[in-house]
């Protein structure tokens, strides 16, 4: 069955305990924690402070998604505050791609900078945590394959990150396709999380095609009916 991780991204912050509680007992399996540098993406969100609030208000397991350049920095807060997963990108150190209207991207285009990002799932997992690695839309598959037989999960942005409730890139299939794949073919155990714009329209296809983690954010908290939602989600 695929596990639903609502972001808290685009949960209300003056009723955080309520929102992270109504979560969990909708059938909700993970937290999603999107931790914003204002550098690696152009918005700041909240850091291990937030987080932790979250955490204390909620039995489920939280991954920290850390959108951010140095994420060397950021490991042991959110170990101390007991996440599950940490996940980084795959383009720090990368170049920074313009998109005009103040938004920009970061991808690589002629590999990656390999010991750092060793080293960083080496730390991750000498901290107690399961290491995530993950890619933004415009880079390409290819260089993540290395990686894999590493790593605990792979998150697909199906959004360029930095934000909550944009419109979900359909040629995320074709990325899930070929990493579902290339699990099946290395026997990999890896879990597939996928990250933006997802929502009832397009969760079915997404778990036909592999997706073992639905991340959710505005979807979910601008649901009426958490438990209605989550169970859309998985039916
Ligand atoms: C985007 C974040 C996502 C986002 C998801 O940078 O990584 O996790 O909060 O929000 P929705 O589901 O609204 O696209
Ligand atoms: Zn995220």
């Amino acid at each position: 069955m695929v596990k639903i991780a609502p972001s808290i991204l685009s949960a209300d912050f003056s009723h955080l305990a309520d929102q992270v509680k109504g979560a969990e007992q909708s059938g909700a399996d993970m937290i999603h924690l999107d931790i914003m540098d204002g550098h690696f993406v152009p918005n700041i969100s909240f850091g291990s402070a937030i987080s932790k609030a979250s955490r204390k208000n909620c039995s489920l397991p939280h991954d920290a998604h850390l959108m951010v350049t140095d994420p060397e920095n950021y490991i042991g807060e959110f170990t101390a505050i007991g996440v599950e997963y940490i996940t980084f990108h795959i383009e720090i150190g990368g170049k920074r791609i313009d998109l005009g209207h103040n938004r920009w991207v970061y991808t690589i285009d002629s590999g990656s900078d390999k010991p750092r990002i060793e080293k960083l799932i080496q730390q991750i997992k000498e901290s107690g945590c399961k290491p995530g690695l993950t890619l933004n839309p415009p880079t390409d598959i290819k260089y993540i394959l290395p990686f894999l037989s590493q790593i605990d999960l792979i998150l697909l942005m199906s959004v360029n990150p930095g934000f909550s409730g944009q419109d979900f890139m359909p040629d995320i299939y074709d990325r899930l396709d070929m990493v579902d794949s290339y699990r099946r073919e290395q026997n990999l155990a890896f879990e597939i999380m996928i990250d933006g714009g997802v929502d009832t329209a397009n969760a079915q296809k997404l778990v036909s095609g592999g997706a073992d983690i639905l991340v959710s954010g505005s979807s979910f908290f601008q649901s009426s009916d958490f438990k209605g939602f989550i169970r859309k989600l998985k039916s």
